[in-house]
């Protein structure tokens, strides 16, 4: 299926101690912020998020790292944004089946998982019996793009739904680090 072609697991790409390090850039900013429940039209509860573009030399080192495996220069995906996106997920906050809006994101979204494993489930927008579950474990990178990203909608399981090929994947409090291309010139001017 090209859905499989187009979400891309890595494992272990970032060692221990560079995700130690990105949360401890993290932290101080997150921790001032309170997690949102109370939206019930939003997609993602329990949550609290932040932007940024200045990291500490290390956390640079490491996003330079995502950026060149997921938005080479010159490829396919289009230009990287300048900031990465930081969506902290409380231990019992989801995301809900969505697609990410064309006129803020292009063609490629690359997550770095921090802190929890979980599970993250495609679904196509107009047949609902393809279902593609993506086990994201602690410390991976996951590159979605072209048909997973575009045609499925993509959503993090709340901790009560949260198994993988029937084993049960704890996600506890996880920090995604989510680094997106430009959208399309067609898409960002409506
Ligand atoms: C989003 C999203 C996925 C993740 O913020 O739009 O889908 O891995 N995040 O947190
Ligand atoms: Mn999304």
């Amino acid at each position: 299926m090209a859905v499989q072609r187009d979400m891309q697991v890595l494992p272990e790409f970032i060692s221990e101690q560079e995700e130690t390090s990105l949360l401890a850039e993290l932290e101080p900013v997150l921790k001032k912020m309170r997690y949102e429940f109370d939206h019930w039209d939003n997609a993602i509860h329990g949550f609290r998020e932040t932007e940024r573009s200045a990291w500490w030399p290390q956390n640079e080192a490491v996003l330079a790292r995502v950026r060149a495996r997921a938005l080479p220069p010159g490829g396919a995906g289009g230009a990287p944004l300048p900031y990465a996106h930081v969506l902290d997920l409380a231990p019992a906050g989801r995301i809900k089946p969505h697609v990410d809006a064309v006129r803020f994101c292009g063609e490629v979204i690359a997550g770095l998982c921090l802190s929890s494993a979980a599970v993250m489930r495609l679904r196509h927008e107009r047949d609902a019996r393809l279902v593609l579950d993506a086990l994201l474990p602690r410390r991976c990178l996951y590159v979605m793009r072209g048909t997973a990203r575009y045609e499925f909608s993509h959503a993090v399981l709340g901790n009560e739904e949260s198994f993988f090929r029937g084993a049960r994947v704890l996600k506890l409090r996880r920090v995604a680090v989510l680094c997106r291309s430009q959208p399309r010139p067609q898409d960002a001017q409506h």
